[in-house]
């Protein structure tokens, strides 16, 4: 039974992988497809999964449908990279093959053991709705080991955990799962609802990553925190415990809150006896539009790595038009300082940098660029002085008819992402307020076909946004509003 299982699933990866060769060529030759940020090589991604090291490089899985750039029966996708930036698309890891997984090889995490890897995964099984439970699914928690970090087989006795019973446990959401080890012991956090329709997480115990016993429903919703809560990820940075996740269904606050689902952190303490998580309040990660469902890892040297998915539910995406959706955000690295989590791009990113042009002390009385500081893909990375002026302005990838707009209101102290005149696909604005430092606002901006991501002040903001200008949309203004503008510092690398 083993060998026929393990055959079926190769046979139908080898068959999405002769689909993939031969729809690579169209789809990567895309106007918008990505210099340096993760993709497939073509068809739809969106979740990025099993984040690791293993045997000397890290693994990228991510939720995959190769047939087409629409969501459908769930693959795993898999990058790999010796230096988290220069990633290689390799052999589709998981096929939707088996009787619990049929209808998709969900979102999950990965582990090293006794120098195997192994994926923990959510099985997707539909079912028409039953209107008196309301479910209309079976997921369940499924395992599939690799000795060689290329093949992965799933192993006979899935799945290896079931939803559990309890009065408060919706009985159909209950997916991906991320684990982890502390003391002698392995963990999983997966994402679930409860039975008044209220997002939830609960946690599960194991010795050998087999056998799983559930613990506790480790914290639940209190308030607007949603109707589900995704990709869960429990992580200790710099000492401090953060539980990360994408809850569904938090309603607009004024002007936060405003993309279709969020993802953000809790700070807290677990009680490993209880199982129970003492939490703060609920924070996002990213102030731009499109940021969801992160893993974050430790790296073999201690960092705290975060990558997320670069792109939103019920979004639209021109790039579907040539046969691919969905790219992963850099790898940004995860600190606390003060109490407060900062997210900065991982410093591997400065590897990356190839020609640089760089300006030091510009003084700006009007709208103005700068030679050599302009295009379509690259780091910009800027110290305005605002001392002697109210409001600041950047418009990014610009032409006539494009830009993306930055804007910073010393008054108020909001700084604004417009992508309204961005060029083709979705539109909006995402503000957050922010302080300056010695009357500073430090930018690093990383700029690629079709998306951009802007770190403020050293990681105390980070807003993400896919955007879809002309290729010939690549100039960079900046504009002082009224009075002076110091350019402490313009640097523009091309990557
Ligand atoms: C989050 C998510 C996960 C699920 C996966 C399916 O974006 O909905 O909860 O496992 O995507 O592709």
């Amino acid at each position: 039974i083993q060998e026929k299982k393990l055959d079926k699933q190769q046979k139908a990866i080898d068959h999405a992988m002769d689909f993939i060769k031969k729809k690579g060529e169209h789809s990567t030759k895309s106007r918008w497809y990505p210099v340096y940020h993760i993709a497939a090589p073509t068809g739809w991604i969106n979740d990025p999964n099993g984040f690791c090291f293993f045997a000397g490089k890290y693994h990228l899985f991510y939720q995959y449908h190769p047939y087409s750039a629409q969501w459908g029966p769930m693959y795993w996708g898999h990058v790999i990279s010796e230096d988290l930036v220069h990633w290689k698309n390799v052999r589709v890891a998981l096929a939707p093959v088996d009787e619990y997984d049929k209808d998709g090889c969900f979102s999950g995490s990965a582990i090293t053991k006794d120098g195997k890897l192994y994926l923990l995964y959510t099985g997707h099984v539909n079912l028409p709705l039953d209107e008196k439970t309301e479910v209309d699914r079976i997921e369940s928690q499924c395992l599939a080991i690799s000795y060689d970090g290329i093949t992965f087989e799933k192993i006979a006795r899935n799945p290896v955990i079931h939803c559990p019973k309890g009065d408060n446990i919706h009985k159909g959401h209950f997916r991906d799962p991320k684990m982890w080890q502390h003391d002698e012991h392995y963990y999983t956090v997966i994402g679930a609802q409860n039975s008044k329709e209220r997002g939830q997480v609960l946690l599960f115990e194991s010795t050998d990553l087999e056998q799983w016993t559930f613990k506790s429903i480790m914290a639940s919703c209190s308030g607007n925190e949603g109707y589900m809560w995704e990709c869960p990820n429990f992580v200790e940075v710099d000492g401090q415990e953060v539980f990360i996740f994408s809850p569904q269904g938090i309603e607009p606050e004024d002007k936060k809150f405003l993309n279709h689902h969020q993802s953000g952190y809790m700070l807290g303490k677990l009680d490993y006896e209880s199982g129970i998580f003492h939490h703060g309040a609920f924070e996002l990660l990213d102030y731009g539009f499109d940021f969801y469902a992160p893993q974050v890892i430790q790296a073999p040297d201690g960092r705290c790595i975060m990558i997320g998915w670069l792109a939103m539910w019920e979004s639209e995406m021109p790039e579907q038009e040539d046969g691919w959706a969905g790219i992963m955000t850099i790898p940004r690295e995860l600190h606390m300082e003060n109490g407060k989590l900062k997210i900065c791009p991982i410093q591997e990113m400065e590897n990356l940098r190839e020609q640089s042009r760089v300006y030091e002390n510009i003084e700006l009385y009007e709208a103005d660029s700068l030679d050599g500081i302009s295009g379509e893909f690259g780091e910009l990375l800027t110290v305005m002085d605002l001392s002697g002026t109210e409001t600041m302005q950047i418009n990014l990838r610009c032409s006539s008819e494009e830009e993306t707009v930055l804007s910073y209101d010393k008054r108020k102290q909001i700084f604004s992402l417009d992508r309204n005149c961005a060029g083709k696909g979705p539109k909006g604005q995402r503000e957050i307020k922010i302080g300056l430092q010695n009357n500073c606002l430090k930018l690093r901006i990383f700029i690629d076909k079709s998306s951009i991501e802007i770190f403020l002040n050293d990681g105390e903001a980070v807003l993400s946004a896919r955007i879809y200008p002309n290729k010939e949309s690549s100039r960079i203004i900046f504009s002082p509003g009224g009075g002076k503008l110091r350019l402490t510092q313009v640097a523009f690398y091309s990557l």
